[in-house]
């Protein structure tokens, strides 16, 4: 079984969660990104990114590997930004080779808003099994991360189990 993680992140958590779960899925990790850099004010990512992300826009990114289609199985991973995923994430699933090989969403959110963009996902991704809410560091429910991630992990790995 081959996997890929590929994930968006600005501010670095949905970052350490897709190395932390590449590592325990033994999957190879790639980091998408904004051709056009995100402002580097907090006020203005939000007021940007939020305008990008409210209207659906899909910017131009980077990081998508060449042989993407070599992969069994792709786990996903998004901050929410305005309730949904990042737009960097929806660059991503205008390819089909992609969106037919999500089995699995990890999401990142600073206030537990992960409901309206995991049900954004679900329709756009007819394999995905897997979901996963986590919380921003900043979160006091950031503490739960850890164990949401290996059960998380876990259930992946049952996946695969069940299809031998
Ligand atoms: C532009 C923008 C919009 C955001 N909108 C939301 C939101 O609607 N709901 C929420 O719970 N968190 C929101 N957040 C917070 C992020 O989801 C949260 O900080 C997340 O952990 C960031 O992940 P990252 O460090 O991987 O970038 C927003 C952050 C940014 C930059």
């Amino acid at each position: 079984m081959k996997r890929a993680v590929l994930f968006y992140s600005l501010t670095d958590n949905t970052r350490e969660a897709a190395k932390e779960i590449g590592r325990l899925l033994n999957a190879d990790v790639y980091a998408i990104d904004t051709i056009r850099p995100m402002p580097k004010s907090m006020g203005m990512q939000m007021m940007y990114g939020g305008m990008l992300a409210t209207f659906g826009m899909c910017p131009k990114i980077k990081g998508v590997p060449q042989n993407i289609s070599d992969y069994d199985e792709i786990i996903l991973g998004t901050p929410i930004w305005a309730s949904k995923q990042a737009p960097a994430i929806n660059t991503v699933l205008k390819n089909r080779e992609i969106r037919e090989r999500v089995v699995a969403v990890f999401t990142f959110s600073g206030g537990g808003d992960n409901d309206k963009c995991q049900e954004i996902l679900q329709k756009k991704l007819p394999n995905l099994n897997h979901m996963v809410a986590l919380a921003d560091r900043n979160n006091p429910v950031a503490f739960e991360n850890q164990t949401r991630l290996k059960g998380f992990v876990e259930e992946v790995l049952n996946g695969e189990r069940q299809k031998d």
